[in-house]
């Protein structure tokens, strides 16, 4: 497996590198501000959802950050697995295998770093539902169990599709649990909170993945079927979160709409401003996705953004 966590050799840091066919990858240092925003908008746009939800709940305290904890971990395991499972493929049609799997192996031995960070967030945050009184001990014990699965599993994502996999659908389970204990028994109103908190978790975690390991992994195999495997993965990241921002959108404004109408006083102050918050970090983030591919701005590595930049190569 290579080892995808050594630093950028020089030789290919910050100008171009040229591989063995001749043709010149150009791999930037530093990595671009715009994922990076983007991640930071997403996660800021979940705390005030579960802030909301909670303040709606009657939480206060510690209680509303360290349940955004919860949901933040899970969803960045659960979404960031989706990647590893769905978008990821150890070969390619048309590429060299031998370098489609050195640049797999590296994605993997990213996916295992990566996830050594999310077991202590996901084990900080599995406790919460103990301390959130309108759950009954039912419900906190099966909250609390699908955290620590996910911990447990995630561990392995590396190794196989099984544990993987595995990691993925308690994800999956735990966010719908919370859907489903956050709505009352109202079935339209679990449908819709499961959906928001599901295209949450695949953009959330999506973008973990861009970030830890297809920027890492991509900046280590900068030849030119690796640079076309990493083009296709991202481009299959972009079909989600095509669907994930309309998504999030239109069962945000559904519930949203159950507190009060459009033009009502409930959105200018207090809680209910928290609403339009979310509205204004959304359109950021639909302006960052526009322009990300425009400015080539979603890898360091030439051509990922967009395949059409390596010319005829
Ligand atoms: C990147 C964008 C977004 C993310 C990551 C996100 C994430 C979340 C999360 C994690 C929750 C907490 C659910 C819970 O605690 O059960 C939530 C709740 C909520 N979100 Fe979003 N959201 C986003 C965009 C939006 C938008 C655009 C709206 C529409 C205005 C919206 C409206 C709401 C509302 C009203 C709730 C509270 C529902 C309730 O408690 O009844 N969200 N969101």
């Amino acid at each position: 497996m290579t080892d995808s966590t050594a630093p950028v050799p020089s030789s290919i840091a910050g100008r171009p590198f040229v591989p063995l066919t001749g043709t010149v990858i150009e791999v930037k240092t530093e990595t671009p501000f715009l994922p990076k925003a983007a991640f930071v908008l997403i996660s800021i746009a979940s705390l005030v959802g579960v802030y909301f939800t909670g303040r709606m709940h009657g939480l206060e305290g510690v209680a509303l950050v360290w349940r955004w904890l919860h949901f933040w971990g899970l969803a960045l395991a659960t979404g960031m697995l989706a990647w590893r499972l769905f978008y990821l493929r150890a070969a390619e049609p048309g590429l060299s295998p031998q370098r489609v799997a050195a640049h797999h192996d590296a994605l993997l031995g990213r996916v295992r770093v990566v996830s050594r960070y999310l077991v202590p967030l996901l084990l900080l945050g599995a406790p919460v539902p103990w301390f959130v009184e309108y759950l009954t001990n039912t419900q906190s014990a099966v909250l609390t169990l699908s955290s620590l699965c996910v911990a447990a599993a995630v561990l392995f994502a590396h190794t196989g599709r099984a544990s993987a996999l595995a990691a993925f659908l308690v994800g999956v389970t735990g966010l719908a649990l919370w859907g489903w204990f956050d709505s009352a028994g109202v079935a339209s109103v679990i449908a819709v909170r499961t959906v928001h908190l599901l295209a949450f978790a695949a953009w959330l975690g999506g973008a973990l993945f861009n970030l830890g390991a297809a920027v890492p992994a991509g900046r280590l195999h900068a030849n030119i079927d690796a640079v076309v495997a990493g083009a296709r993965q991202l481009e299959r990241f972009r079909w989600v979160v095509r669907v994930a921002l309309p998504t999030v959108i239109v069962t945000g404004v559904w519930m949203a709409l159950r507190y009060a109408g459009v033009g009502n006083s409930f959105w200018i102050s207090g809680l209910g401003l928290l609403v339009p918050v979310k509205l204004l970090l959304i359109m950021v983030l639909v302006v960052i996705f526009i322009t990300c591919p425009l400015y080539r701005a979603c890898s360091p590595v030439r051509g990922v953004c967009n395949v059409d930049d390596l010319g005829g190569a």
